[in-house]
């Protein structure tokens, strides 16, 4: 593959399998990927260890700034840390999962992740919500991922302990709580997923940046 000095975005729905898509996406490119939502999961974890209420923005916000955190962008999956501590396994547990959406929609929040990820030097894949509206409004290929329901929660069974049901119902309920922070990008390139492989979408991705 030639070199990119190129910002690739990958916006999509809960589970519709953006992480995976971008990070293979940018493994083949050779570029690093980026994960907005690991910022989004960090600030949640931040919020919960030092028990500060998840409706305190300003409490949240300057916590941030008392105990910084630093995205690392690997090739295989990212990681965050605050200070020495790495956050990065505590990113998915169940705690974060139900909170995150209500950190997110803090506007205070949403403006500390989104000057993180502009001090990157591209080239990039970066994979989120709003990276291909709000973010990068400029990047040169933009990708939005979707699927039914019922195949995200199949998905997302195989990789967390709870049942099916109760998945797709936390689903559901993320689906309404992200519904306007996550919208394409007009010229963005919707792909639904639902009856794909991950490497079909990854194939219709490079085509596309090619
Ligand atoms: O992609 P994810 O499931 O790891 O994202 C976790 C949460 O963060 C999700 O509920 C929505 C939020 N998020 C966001 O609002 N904007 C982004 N760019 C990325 C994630």
């Amino acid at each position: 593959h030639k070199p990119v000095t190129v910002i690739i975005t990958i916006d999509g729905i809960a589970a519709s399998g953006k992480s995976s898509v971008a990070s293979r996406v940018a493994s083949k490119l050779n570029i690093p990927y980026i994960s907005s939502g690991y910022l989004y999961r960090a600030v949640t974890y931040l919020v919960y260890v030092s028990q500060i209420d998840p409706s305190d923005q300003e409490a949240i916000v300057a916590a941030l700034h008392t105990h910084p955190l630093t995205l690392i962008p690997k090739p295989e999956e990212n990681e965050v840390w605050q200070g020495e501590e790495n956050y990065t396994p505590f990113l998915h547990t169940t705690e974060v999962d139900l909170t995150v959406s209500e950190i997110a929609r803090h506007a205070a929040v949403r403006t500390w992740v989104t000057e993180q990820l502009k001090d990157l030097p591209p080239p990039f894949v970066a994979e989120g919500r709003d990276m291909g509206t709000a973010v990068f409004p400029h990047a040169h290929h933009k990708f939005y991922l979707t699927a039914s329901v019922q195949v995200r929660a199949q998905r997302r069974a195989k990789e967390r302990p709870e049942d099916l049901e109760s998945i797709q119902a936390a689903l559901e309920m993320r689906d309404r709580e992200d519904r306007i922070q996550s919208k394409p990008a007009p010229d963005a390139v919707v792909i639904d997923t639902s009856d794909l492989t991950l490497d079909q979408v990854v194939e219709q991705i490079l085509k596309g940046v090619q």
